[in-house]
């Protein structure tokens, strides 16, 4: 039987959801448990991290298991190795033994793969991630390949508790300055979980050419009717920023330029005033602001805002490690045939 994995907050109710945050937040109040003891995961990582790697090994620790940290170019695929090819077994060794082998020793499985080798133009699937679910035997988690599931309950964890009630607050994701293009992974995730609590979300960005990709909006769009809020695209920072109660920052390339990074450059150099700054937040009403960190100061948001009260980015980033447990605690709760308690 597949298992019910952890791909993407899509392939999960509003109420599964809202059962996760409330998981998340009675782990947060009191963080020891044994919901994994005797169990494991394997953490995969095709790029650096600090925060997902911490709170998921200490995840794991603090509900009685244990997490094994693998990274690809030095434990698994000790060669060199392309991400671009371990799907199609040209290198020593295809992900599918990589999935059913680790899938005979732990319980579950994270990945994570910024999809650093997808050409948008053609091919836009989330090659490894999907080649962990197809043919691992245990639930696969994502943490961070397209979208960034985990950072999204972290980041909705770190609103409910600062906002209550999230249903048509104003939300603005802005795009924001970088001297290199980044993968949208946030920012696809950042629209997807606000859409899903039923917020009013503004994506602001310079051009319409750094509007994120269709599929990402039209399940914004999707969440939007289905949970009371509303989606709008903006290139007016004053008006975008104006009562907002939320903004949220994150850098990424204009799709149309993938690969073209020379030409987009000027267009990029051209809109670094879309740092986020003391003027712009004086606009919201009261407003937070969040990201997912890293974040390089004084590119993407001043230190007066970092170092504002309003800046809730360390808050998102401490319930990392809270939500994290209550999605691994309901994968193996659901894999072993209980109930999660989660009513899932
Ligand atoms: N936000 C986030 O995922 O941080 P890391 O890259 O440090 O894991």
């Amino acid at each position: 039987m597949t298992p019910r994995h952890f791909l993407s907050t899509q392939d999960y109710s509003r109420a599964e959801i809202d059962a996760l945050l409330a998981q998340a937040a009675e782990f947060k109040r009191s963080p020891q448990g044994q919901q994994m003891a005797g169990k494991s995961i394997a953490l995969v990582f095709f790029n650096a991290s600090m925060r997902t790697r911490t709170s998921f090994e200490l995840g794991a620790f603090q509900l009685g298991g244990h997490a094994v940290v693998l990274s690809p170019g030095k434990d698994a695929w000790p060669i060199e190795f392309d991400l671009g090819t371990v799907m199609d077994g040209d290198t020593e060794e295809h992900i599918a033994e990589v999935a059913r082998v680790l899938s005979r020793y732990v319980d579950l499985i994270g990945v994570r793969a910024f999809p650093k080798f997808v050409d948008w133009s053609v091919d836009r699937q989330d090659k490894v991630l999907a080649g962990f679910a197809k043919y691992a035997t245990v639930p696969i988690i994502n943490l961070e390949t397209i979208t960034h599931p985990c950072q999204e309950l972290a980041h909705a964890l770190a609103l409910k508790e600062h906002l209550g009630d999230l249903s048509h607050k104003k939300y603005v994701l802005t795009w924001t300055y970088h001297p290199k293009p980044l993968n949208t992974a946030v920012a696809n995730s950042a629209l997807l979980i606000a859409t899903k609590m039923g917020m009013d979300v503004t994506l602001l960005c310079p051009t319409p050419d750094y509007v994120l990709d269709e599929r990402y909006m039209e399940f914004a769009r999707q969440n939007a009717e289905e949970n009371g809020g509303s989606l709008q695209v903006s290139h007016d920072i004053e008006s975008a920023y104006r009562g907002a109660h939320v903004v949220y920052a994150k850098s990424w390339g204009a799709i149309p330029y993938f690969g073209r990074w020379d030409e987009e450059k000027a267009i990029r150099d051209a809109n670094r005033h879309f740092i986020v700054d003391e003027a712009k937040m004086a606009l919201t009403d009261n407003g937070l602001f969040s990201h997912c960190l890293p974040l390089r100061r004084n590119i993407k948001a001043t230190d007066a805002v970092m170092d504002s009260p309003a800046c809730i980015a360390i808050d998102e980033a401490e319930n990392r490690l809270h939500v994290q447990k209550a999605v691994m605690a309901s994968l193996i709760a659901t894999a072993s045939g209980a109930r999660s308690g989660l009513g899932f």
